[in-house]
């Protein structure tokens, strides 16, 4: 809703829809409401458009968006206000995005608070600023800049918004009485040159190849993704056609084109799926809403690895004191070397300043003793991946720490009720499963065992917000919600060459539905050696004599493809070949190699497979439909509690293309049940792959 109040002869048009103030029926119907008041109130000769509470106005209500149309539209909101007899200011603090920046553009003057913050973010949900904005930007600031804004979705401050001519004014504090003098001063003034549709669109030369060149950026940097590109069309059109209305009819048509793109859809569940994850439940009932997070200001981070140094990084940057602890001096150093460099490499790249870092390192409190974790509020374990190890440090932690700290381990794979076992306080057990690099990943795994309590989860998930990460709850189990999922698509991979693909057929399938690399391409980078260690000791554990002829682990079919090329000594990019050959050791350059093909071809002829063409859609549709099993097994076990979660996982931890939303989001946009129906088809063809029993 929107208040209306007058003060002397301005009246203020307050917006009052928590929390962000997005633009809902209500706040629309206010504003034309508003305007018709003020315009015909005699005592009124300025209106103030300002927000309550933190922010201006974020943007359109994203959640109206694919209902049917209610009441006026954005457009028709902002021509009332830009023919508005009286002058209209926009008074902006917090953020003015999206259709809160475009109300902004509509109004005659814009003034703003200095850490205020405006922007176009539209093309971060697959659409474009569909009220104007692509037609009056380039009307109050330069072509570039507007091309720049709309099709990133970047939000700049108000100094620098002031800079490109987006806002008139820039003050320091007072918003509300800076905006009355303001309206006192412009009183009587002209409104024809104020309102933008009159003005010209900002004069470019050679605006062909200004064009070419945006264009070429956006298609290097958001391959896949068409609201980019229809974003800078539409500012085309501001420039090219003959008239302001002409170019506000192609932004119309551009938008309804993306709104029905399955792109928007996939990308604004996304957006409300990451969100969505911070409501968490407990099997035990105990919830987000019942359960209060315990304080967290100093952590212990157990092992100075890149897993350790990096959850470090991630605290330190957070403000949180951190003790690190390793075993060895030597170990210590070159942990507390990699924070260093990590942080200065933030410096370089104007991410933190030198004194944020300065405070940071002092904040760091490296030591060989586990002793000293006695006083700190919560521990994060990242040693090796061994169940006793892990075991013998909690064991420790519990004796050594306060009643009250929390113990979590890193584990990617490992039972947190076991580890928690070795405790006398498994309801302060929880797993924080951090992805390398952890200052750059943004998904974190938050794992509950059977006695981890309401208050621990509420505080884990709490951390990992100041972290700023995303947090996902998940139950305990083999390998969590994350690696369990994604290990059945690698293993239907595999088995795709194993049958007739190439490694870099399969990859380049997985490429171009949108992962940002192949899965052999990364099995490369994370080093095969790991795989083939976990594999010999499930065998060992079995009693098993692992060998290349070996079928089963467990009952299940399983390939020994890749453990032919550990045996050849290919372990990944370190050693310069895997799956692929690489420039030089850690080489960045992956070219195929036919020595893999024939061992590929080998192995085939040793096994007796017979090999035979597959098509780019059996590889679609074996790998990500394995996973999407998998993944709604996990909400049958229910390790996880909903769609969004494992969706989250595979977009922040494996880079799962936005615009596809997600396996789960991806498979009901297939249709569930042709999924389901080709699930039980691939049942049906591989009985001895239990991936495929249908859940
Ligand atoms: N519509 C509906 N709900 C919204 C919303 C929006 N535009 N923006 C945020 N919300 C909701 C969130 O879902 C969340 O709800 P929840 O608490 O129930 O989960 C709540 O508001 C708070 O949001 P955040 O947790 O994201 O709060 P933050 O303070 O971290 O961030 C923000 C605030 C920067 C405004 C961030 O929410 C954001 O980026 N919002 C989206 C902004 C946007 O995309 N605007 C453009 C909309 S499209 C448009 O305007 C079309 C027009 O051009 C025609």
């Amino acid at each position: 809703m929107v208040d209306y109040k007058v003060v002397g002869s301005v009246a203020f048009l307050e917006v009052n829809n928590p929390p962000v103030n997005a633009l809902s029926l209500s706040v629309r119907v206010g504003f034309v409401e508003g305007i018709e008041r003020a315009n015909k109130d005699k005592a009124v000769k300025a209106i103030i458009i300002i927000g309550s509470g933190s922010t201006f106005i974020s943007g359109a209500d994203i959640k109206e968006f694919g209902k049917p149309m209610r009441g006026p539209g954005l457009v028709e909101v902002g021509e009332r206000i830009e023919t508005s007899e009286k002058p209209v200011i926009a008074g902006i603090h917090g953020n003015a995005l999206g259709g809160g920046l475009e109300i902004a553009l509509f109004s005659h003057y814009r003034i703003a608070l200095k850490n205020a913050r405006v922007g176009f973010p539209e093309v971060l949900i697959g659409i474009l600023p569909g009220a104007a904005g692509t037609q009056r930007l380039p009307r109050v600031t330069t072509v570039p800049v507007a091309m720049d804004l709309i099709a990133s979705g970047r939000h700049v401050a108000a100094p620098e918004a002031l800079k490109y001519g987006i806002l008139d004014w820039v003050v320091e504090k007072d918003l509300p009485s800076e905006c009355i003098k303001l309206a006192y001063n412009i009183i009587g003034k002209p409104l024809h040159d104020r309102r933008l549709r009159n003005r010209p669109v900002t004069p470019v030369e050679n605006f062909a190849a200004v064009y070419d060149a945006a264009l070429a950026k956006v298609t290097r940097r958001s391959k896949g993704f068409i609201a980019p590109v229809k974003c800078l069309q539409a500012v085309k059109a501001a420039v090219t056609a003959e008239s302001y209305a002409a170019g506000l009819k192609e932004e119309g048509r551009l938008f309804m084109d993306l709104m029905k793109s399955g792109q928007a859809r996939a990308l604004q569940y996304a957006f409300f799926a990451e969100r969505a994850t911070a409501r968490w439940q407990l099997p035990t009932g105990e919830n987000y809403k019942t359960c209060k997070p315990l304080p967290i200001k100093t952590i212990g981070v157990i092992g100075a690895g890149t897993m350790g140094s990096g959850i470090a990084v991630t605290a330190l940057r957070a403000g949180l004191s951190v003790t690190l602890v390793e075993q060895e001096r030597k170990f210590l150093d070159r942990g507390v070397a990699m924070i260093k460099s990590v942080l200065e490499g933030s410096v370089r790249l104007n991410k933190l300043s030198p004194k944020a870092m300065q405070k940071s390192m002092s904040l760091l409190k490296p030591t060989v003793s586990m002793d000293d974790l006695r006083d700190v509020d919560l521990v994060i374990e990242a040693v090796f991946e061994n169940l006793d190890l892990k075991k013998q440090i909690f064991g420790k932690l519990d004796k050594i720490c306060k009643a009250e700290t929390i113990l979590c381990s890193n584990t990617s794979s490992l039972d947190i009720d076991k580890i928690a076992s070795a405790t006398e306080r498994p309801g302060r057990v929880a797993g924080m499963h951090f992805f390398v690099p952890a200052y750059v990943m943004r998904l974190l795994e938050n794992v509950y065992g059977k006695a981890t309590s309401g208050t621990t989860v509420a505080t884990i998930m709490q951390l990992g917000k100041k972290l700023g990460q995303v947090s996902v709850l998940v139950g305990t189990c083999n390998s969590f919600v994350a690696n369990r999922t994604m290990s059945k698509y690698g293993s239907q991979a595999t088995f795709l060459v194993e049958e007739g693909s190439l490694p870099q057929e399969v990859d380049q399938v997985l490429t171009d539905f949108g992962m940002p690399m192949g899965t052999f391409a990364v099995g490369d980078l994370s080093g095969l050696d790991i795989g083939w260690n976990i594999r010999t000791e499930i065998a060992k554990a079995q009693g098993m004599n692992l060998t290349f002829a070996t079928r089963y682990m467990g009952g299940d079919q399983y390939s020994s493809l890749s453990d032919r090329l550990v045996q050849k000594g290919r372990i990944g990019r370190k050693v310069g070949k895997g799956w692929y050959k690489y420039d030089k050791p850690n080489g960045k350059v992956a070219t195929p190699d036919p020595e893999v093909t024939q061992i590929v071809l080998d192995h085939c002829k040793e096994l007796g497979i017979q090999r035979h063409k597959i098509s780019p859609q059996e590889v679609v549709e074996r790998t990500m439909y394995a996973a999407v099993n998998e993944g709604f097994r996990c909400l049958e076990d229910g390790v996880a509690a909903k769609p969004e979660d494992i969706d989250v996982c595979w977009l922040l931890g494996f880079g799962f293309p936005r615009y596809q939303g997600g396996p789960m989001f991806y498979a009901s946009q297939v249709g569930l049940r042709n999924v389901y129906d080709k699930i039980c088809q691939f049942h049906e063809r591989f009985p001895n792959q239990s991936i495929w029993m249908p859940s």
